[in-house]
């Protein structure tokens, strides 16, 4: 059965409407530790997610659960500290709260940001990958009920994203930047324990680069609902087997804090460049 969100959160896009606030340009999810990203903005309106009715709490370090409106250079910013993970707790469809509202506020760009361990032995922690492929294959029941039967033949849980001009405008920042954006397929697994060795050769076999527990149903919703979708890894932490370092948070937290400065840079240009 496929899930009626509107139904479910009538009262948050009431809420919205009411709120009267302008399109967004585009949309910014913030991924673990690189929640920062928003305070380097002038702030037009905050929301904490604690205060809107329905709005799942964050219960994660690193995650702040706000959401922010911003104008910077005339465009309008729309910016998640934050986000809903499966393994909080919360259904897939809670988990894709932010996109749906994004959607409702007739934003047409969604740039997805996650936190990945890297299974690609070229990566190391620091780099930042696009992520050009999506793998949401522990989540096809979940996602069926979400999008809808159709997506059974459509085989909607995995995911190409290529050929759009806000991956084109992100290719362009970073070669404008120096930076070298690494790209490859991210796989979605539902945690919360990250995986053994044995796993990761498992989605290597898959063709996985990059493994995170969010951001594939997302972007499946986002582009469903013909929003120009882009995935942004930032690779954290080789993933178990790769490297022998134990994996943590922490580690996660302390290499989001590293790359900070050059991930807010690419986004910054990128928001430049969008019409
Ligand atoms: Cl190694 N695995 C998963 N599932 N998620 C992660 C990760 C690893 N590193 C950061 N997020």
């Amino acid at each position: 059965m496929r899930i009626n969100l509107n139904l479910k959160y009538e009262s948050l896009i009431k809420f919205f409407s009411a709120e009267n606030l302008p399109s967004p340009d585009i949309a910014i999810v913030l991924g673990s530790g690189l929640g920062d990203f928003a305070n380097r903005f002038e702030l037009k309106k905050t929301y904490r997610t604690s205060e809107l009715s329905n709005y799942p709490a964050s219960t994660i370090v690193g995650h702040e659960g706000k959401i922010h409106f911003v104008e910077s250079n005339k465009k309008n910013l729309l910016l998640f500290q934050g986000r809903i993970h499966f393994y909080e707790g919360y259904k897939i469809s809670e988990c894709i709260l932010p996109v749906f509202i994004t959607n409702k506020l007739g934003c047409k760009k969604l740039i997805l940001t996650n936190a990945a361990g890297g299974i690609n032995p070229q990566f190391v922690p620091g780099d930042l990958m696009l992520a050009t492929s999506l793998n949401g294959i522990f989540i096809k029941k979940e996602l069926t009920q979400l999008i809808g039967l159709s997506s059974v033949e459509a085989k909607n849980y995995l995911l190409t994203l290529e050929n759009n001009s806000l991956i084109d405008k992100i290719k362009s920042a970073a070669n404008q930047i120096g930076l070298e954006l690494k790209q490859g397929t991210y796989i979605y697994t539902k945690g919360p324990s990250y995986e053994t060795p044995a796993e990761i050769q498992f989605f290597k076999k898959f063709g996985a680069d990059a493994v995170g527990m969010s951001t594939v149903h997302e972007a499946i919703f986002s582009t469903y609902h013909g929003m120009e979708t882009a995935v942004i890894s930032c690779i954290t932490n080789l993933a178990a087997g790769i490297s022998d370092k134990k994996l943590s948070h922490a580690e996660v937290t302390e290499t989001a804090e590293m790359v900070k400065e050059k991930f807010s840079l690419l986004l910054e240009s990128v928001i430049e460049s969008i019409a």
